[in-house]
């Protein structure tokens, strides 16, 4: 799989998510074998601006590479300067955000908003294009009416600009998260464009990666929700994408998994803010396993990273040891 000049080693994409694809999920995504990471969208205001707290999103890693790096924004003045800014950081790809639907991203016109204004999202996809050099995506939705026309328009819009691949989340904008997916939007698509499409919407198994890849005919496959907690979902994609069976993580796996997540928590955020954070996020790790609800009161109000990894390790020690094994 090819995006403009990058080769990607497999098909496997982890999705942007803003407030979790940060640097230390992207590197636990990229460990467990997805051959691309996405930041989660960052604001071209804020970048141009130099808001230190998006700035901060720009931080990486030379484990996670390639990185993707998503902005969004309306004016292509500020997405051109933008653009500038996170190629002179040293992103590998960058990704324009046409699929936010939220309020405070479409009242701006940025987002799924553009998914509207085709010639104001080929000014933004030309002011961008003529300034980097790295591939250029779009991540779209199917539009704000269920036929899907506006996603093939707006992906025909950036062929032209020379953007050199789309990732489509099939629902509407104003769906947000209901209903389901519309995967044969994803096949039509493909047989529309030229560029690589990537389909992501609803992957929630490492068999629904081979099904989305033998239904629709995309390219690559970006996954977010099922990940969230479960990296181990690349591992075996991978696995079946080889026609190997997959295993499912011990917990061994799952236990260092968390640990190194904690730890690179901490290297990201500083040890007050990553410990805060990890109350809520830690137990994704453990979603579902024997006991796991009261382990979630348990770490509530722990303060330190060896608080916080101990409290993970005398669970997982719990596990090993008790009958119900999950
Ligand atoms: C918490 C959360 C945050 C998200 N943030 C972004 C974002 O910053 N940029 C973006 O393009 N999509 C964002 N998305 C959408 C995902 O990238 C993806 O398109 C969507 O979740 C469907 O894929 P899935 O079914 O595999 O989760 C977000 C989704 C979730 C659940």
């Amino acid at each position: 799989m090819k995006i403009g000049s990058l080769v990607l080693e497999n098909p496997l994409i982890l999705a942007p998510m803003a407030g979790i694809t940060q640097l230390p999920f992207r590197r636990l995504a990229k460990e467990a074998g997805c051959a691309l990471v996405v930041t989660e969208m960052v604001s071209a205001n804020g970048l141009v601006h130099g808001g230190r707290k998006t700035v901060e999103l720009l931080k990486s890693h030379p484990s996670e590479r390639p990185l993707s790096v998503q902005i969004f924004g309306a004016d292509p003045a500020v997405m051109q300067e933008a653009a500038r800014i996170v190629q002179a950081q040293g992103a590998d790809l960058l990704d324009i955000n046409l699929g936010c639907s939220v309020r405070k991203v479409v009242r701006q016109g940025a987002g799924a908003a553009l998914m509207g204004q085709p010639e104001k999202l080929g000014a933004i996809l030309k002011a961008v294009r003529g300034v980097v050099d790295v591939p250029l995506t779009i991540k779209i939705r199917s539009g704000w009416e269920p036929s899907g026309d506006q996603a093939v328009a707006v992906t025909r819009v950036a062929e032209d600009a020379g953007v050199d691949a789309v990732a489509i989340h099939p629902r509407t904008a104003l769906q947000g998260f209901g209903g389901r997916a519309d995967w044969s939007l994803i096949a039509r698509l493909k047989q529309c464009v030229s560029i690589p499409v990537v389909g992501n919407g609803d992957v929630r198994t490492p068999d629904d990666v081979v099904r989305m890849q033998r239904e629709t005919g995309c390219d690559a496959v970006m996954v977010g929700r099922a990940s969230i907690g479960n990296p181990w979902i690349f591992t075996q994609a991978l696995e079946l994408l080889h026609s190997r069976r997959p295993r499912s993580p011990d917990l061994s796996e799952r236990l260092h998994g968390t640990l190194r997540y904690i730890d690179n928590n901490v290297n990201h955020f500083g040890e007050a803010r990553a410990v805060r954070m990890m109350r809520s996020r830690v137990p994704w790790f453990v979603k579902g396993l024997p006991g796991c609800s009261r382990f979630r009161s348990s770490i509530i109000r722990l303060k330190s990273r060896q608080e916080m990894r101990d409290a993970v390790q005398a669970y997982f020690e719990e596990l090993q040891t008790s009958d119900v094994k999950p």
